[in-house]
């Protein structure tokens, strides 16, 4: 079925969203981050306000300004959006993992590297949020998670679906230029344990409608 845009069918649901890139600082002013613009979670937590959701959004640094009507809890690095989707896990039945987390954060020096210092960053791996979430759910919490591939898209989501112990993922293909990244339209593959959706090149608007209709079907048919 598709999306019906009219219906508050999401009403005494909370969803928690993360959005936006972290960024880990290397120095006072400088910092790892990604190309994440925030507009794919943005426009989950936007549908998800429409469709009557009470919508927590977990927001690292993005390009745009967050929908209205949403809790918005502003963080930076890895760290703290972890500290703050573990503080309101309890409060969510859903939680929608679309931000784009660094892997690693970096032993930030204190003062302003200079131009013939350090050209070593020292790395150390960050916490996977999502599986620590999935892990400390409540019963009933529906898990849902992004991951951004460059090639063997379907093989690397079914992977990260089962190490993260989540109940479906949303496969991107960024290697495909004019969509995912820095753009408006997406496309993309929700997987669960059991099926495979495709959703052809769209708005975020529009895949943001199509992601929340199998959530919803998880809801009602929670064996697939
Ligand atoms: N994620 C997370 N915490 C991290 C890294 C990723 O919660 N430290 C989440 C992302 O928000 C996304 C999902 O995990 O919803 C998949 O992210 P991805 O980078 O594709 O997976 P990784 O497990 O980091 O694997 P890799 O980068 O090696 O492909
Ligand atoms: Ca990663």
């Amino acid at each position: 079925a598709s999306s019906n845009t009219s219906i508050d069918d999401l009403t005494g649901e909370t969803i928690l969203i993360t959005a936006g890139g972290t960024r880990e600082a290397i120095d006072p002013v400088r910092f790892i981050g990604n190309r994440s613009s925030g507009r794919m979670g943005f426009a989950i937590a936007e549908a998800a306000r429409r469709r009557g959701a009470r919508v927590i959004l977990i927001a690292a640094p993005t390009a745009i300004a967050p929908p209205a009507g949403c809790e918005v809890v502003c963080v930076t690095s890895a760290a703290e959006m972890q500290a703050a989707a573990l503080k309101h896990l309890h409060e969510a039945t859903i939680v929608i993992m679309a931000a784009a987390v660094s892997d690693y954060t970096v032993k930030a020096a204190t003062q302003k590297l200079k131009r013939d210092q350090s050209r070593i960053l020292e790395l150390e791996p960050t916490t996977d949020i999502l599986r620590e979430l999935s892990t400390r759910r409540n019963p009933g919490t529906l898990v849902i998670g992004f991951a951004a591939e460059t090639e063997d898209l379907l093989a690397n989501g079914r992977a990260k679906l089962e190490r993260k112990s989540i109940d479906a993922i949303v496969v991107n293909d960024v290697s495909s230029p004019n969509l995912g990244f820095d753009s408006q339209n997406n496309a993309g593959t929700i997987l669960t344990k059991a099926t495979e959706v495709a959703i052809p090149p769209t708005t975020k608007a529009a895949m943001a409608e199509r992601i929340l209709d199998e959530i919803k079907k998880l809801r009602t048919q929670p064996n697939s």
